[in-house]
């Protein structure tokens, strides 16, 4: 496994590997690898002749009081884990070398960025296309693999490659749970272990409206009261900072469970933000 830091070699390594006629999938993360990268990892190597991973914490797409310094690192992990997973270039770089100091440029979709988690940090979904933008021009992959876990993410980059005519093929795979059925993320380290005890009741919430949606339930008023008095009840501390019911593509709200429905949460214990959702079936 090649492990860059140099914007311009991971160009020409991947410029090399078009040349020969090779499909390149590219998995954009910011590391502190986890269960969930690692299947994001194990499906583009499946489909794809060669395996980019991107590890950047990008300063970009967090606020000014959000946790960019404390955000987990763990270099020498992520590519030992990398390398057991068949990743080709491990693509790490530093901040100054993916911004020019002058960096003019943003990519944005307010449309389907403003609501939900961008309500809560205005800017983020805009660092974040900007990024993968420049990764996706770095590596012109044939394939991005992202997680549903950040479904809003997911969404907003499928726009944007649509729109943009970029080339890429965005494919999203399943939420990796902890056998508790708490979705797997970096930010879950920083729960106290009482929290972590908790958290899965954010995952109970979301299967609680599912099946009243099976019984007949198609209110969304009704539904988020459920799911917000159930998290009262088995998450002490939490306090919700979104339960809603959107379209799946549009992200538009929605006031009934009349078709795919996409329940997407966001719940603060303490100071922790964990984001999960579910796609209601009626
Ligand atoms: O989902 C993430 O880890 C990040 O938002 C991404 C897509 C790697 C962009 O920095």
């Amino acid at each position: 496994m090649d492990v860059l830091a140099d914007p311009t070699l991971l160009k020409q390594h991947c410029q090399t590997w078009r040349t020969q006629g090779l499909t390149i999938a590219l998995v954009p993360t910011m590391g502190f690898l986890h269960a969930g990268h690692l299947s994001l990892l194990d499906h583009a190597r499946s489909v794809a002749d060669r395996l980019v991973l991107s590890i950047f914490v990008n300063p970009t797409q967090f606020g000014p009081n959000e946790d960019l310094d404390r955000y987990p690192r763990d270099l020498p992990r992520d590519l030992e884990l990398a390398a057991a997973h068949g990743v080709d270039l491990a693509f790490a770089p530093e901040a100054d070398a993916m911004y020019h100091p002058d960096h003019a440029t943003w990519v944005d979709v307010p449309e389907l960025g403003a609501g939900l988690c961008g309500a809560s940090r205005p800017g983020h979904f805009r660092g974040v296309c900007t990024v993968v933008t420049k990764l996706f021009g770095l590596v012109r992959p044939d394939l991005a693999v992202f997680g549903q876990k950040d479904w809003q993410q997911l969404a907003i980059i499928r726009r944007m490659a649509r729109d943009l005519e970029l080339g890429v093929e965005i494919v999203g795979r399943p939420i990796f749970r902890e056998p508790d059925g708490l979705a797997m993320s970096s930010r879950n380290v920083y729960l106290t272990p009482e929290e972590r005890e908790e958290a899965p009741a954010i995952r109970q919430g979301l299967a609680l409206v599912q099946e009243a949606v099976r019984s007949g339930e198609l209110d969304v008023t009704r539904l988020g009261l459920m799911f917000r008095s159930h998290l009262a009840e088995k998450l002490s501390g939490s306090r919700v900072d979104y339960a809603a019911f959107v379209h799946p593509e549009a992200l538009s709200p929605k006031a009934c469970v009349d078709a795919p429905t996409l329940l997407a949460v966001a719940v603060f214990l303490s100071r922790v933000r964990l984001i999960d959702n579910i796609l209601l079936e009626v």
